[in-house]
């Protein structure tokens, strides 16, 4: 969706989808037949996300492999009666995430991309990641009887804390490096070269995957400095760190930090990816107000995040912050916009992906702003 004037008025392309509709979409049916299947998928999901995870755990698709593996062979594997554990094998291939023939399994593509361990996208640790967030949705009622967040971790070591730290960089890697291909592959072509400025990193997929796009680019990597600091990701970063800046600073605070070194209006692409829902408004305005701060007159900002009007998936994403977060929340397209016009940055476009997050790309003029698909 190309913006033209000033966001504010430009009603957004992107459709307000309801659960209803969105599942339409996704099952291709007339919006009558649809209604209680909606009903009765919206009330058993908890079913699909147990035998994943199970069948996960009990180590199926390792076992299985590249060259399948008979039934009663796999059951043996997992720890199963033969009898139950093929009933429960035929439902992962109802499913969707093996095929069989005769008496031998196989991965589906699905299973063979995202849960075999060997896999360049594989997502163990979003699996393990999620079986955590489990608990934190047990305290659903109570949060909203309080109107605040009850969920916590425990008290931690420092060695329990950076272990702690590897899996969610993990976990956030995993996920990271799927939106980071999507986002890139269809962003339009950037300048000949220029710096791209990541604040809140994270694992650094996102850096990474432009920079090796786009080799006559340089990066700034900023983060808390506690993230900074963790050996892993310096060990993943390795290829492309002689193109990579440091900047450790926790960026809602207003003393001085490394943040300051970075000349003003000095960056091409500054990019705020799953960060502005870590905290509530009065925060991430100035968070915007310093992203805007440090590009370039004719540069892009560049907001990539789920958000509460673009679908179910938004709206749950705002009760995970709602349990997980100290203050933070799920933004809508609008509230967005407006903090990045009151930046100056008043023209933009909106890109939602297949994997369910959304880009806003802001420019302060037209003309900056790249044609897209
Ligand atoms: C959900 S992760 C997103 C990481 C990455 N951008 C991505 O999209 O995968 C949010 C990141 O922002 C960082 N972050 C959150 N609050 C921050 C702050 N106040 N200052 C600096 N970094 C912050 C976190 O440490 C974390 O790495």
């Amino acid at each position: 969706m190309r913006g033209s004037k000033n966001i504010a008025a430009i009603p957004w392309a992107l459709e307000e989808v309801s659960i209803t509709n969105a599942r339409q979409r996704e099952l291709n049916l007339p919006p009558e037949a649809s209604s209680y299947l909606d009903f009765s998928d919206l009330l058993t999901g908890y079913r699909q996300s147990s035998a994943l995870m199970l069948a996960h755990d009990a180590g199926v698709f390792d076992a299985v492999g590249q060259e399948g593996c008979e039934g009663p062979e796999l059951c043996r594997r997992c720890g199963w009666d033969l009898l139950y554990g093929e009933r429960f094998l035929r439902c992962l291939c109802g499913l969707g995430l093996l095929r069989q023939e005769d008496t031998r399994y196989f991965l589906s593509p699905f299973a063979a991309t995202y849960l075999r361990s060997d896999s360049a996208q594989y997502q163990g640790k979003t699996l393990a990641f999620e079986k955590q967030l489990y608990r934190s949705w047990e305290q659903l009622p109570a949060t909203l009887g309080a109107g605040k967040r009850l969920f916590a971790t425990e008290e931690k070591t420092p060695e329990e804390l950076e272990q702690a730290f590897t899996t969610y960089l993990g976990s956030m890697d995993e996920a990271a490096r799927i939106r980071a291909k999507e986002l890139w592959d269809w962003f339009p072509l950037p300048a000949t070269g220029g710096t791209i400025l990541d604040l809140g990193s994270g694992s650094g997929a996102f850096l990474a995957d432009f920079l090796l796009r786009w080799t006559s680019w340089r990066g700034i990597f900023c983060d808390l400095p506690l993230v900074i600091a963790n050996n892993e990701l310096h060990r993943r970063l390795a290829g492309i760190e002689h193109r990579i800046s440091w900047c450790g600073c926790n960026l809602l605070a207003d003393c001085p930090s490394d943040f300051d070194a970075i000349p003003d209006k000095s960056c091409d692409l500054v990019l705020l990816s799953n960060i502005i829902h870590c905290q509530e408004n009065a925060e991430t305005t100035a968070l915007m107000r310093k992203a805007a701060s440090k590009t370039r007159e004719p540069g892009l900002l560049v907001v990539h995040d789920f958000f509460s009007d673009c679908g179910w998936r938004g709206a749950l994403y705002d009760i995970h912050m709602m349990l997980n977060t100290f203050n933070g929340k799920t933004y809508s397209l609008p509230e967005i916009s407006e903090m990045a016009v009151a930046c100056g940055f008043c023209h933009s476009f909106a890109k939602q992906f297949r994997s369910g997050s959304t880009a806003l790309i802001f420019a302060r003029n037209r003309e900056t702003l790249p044609e897209t698909a």
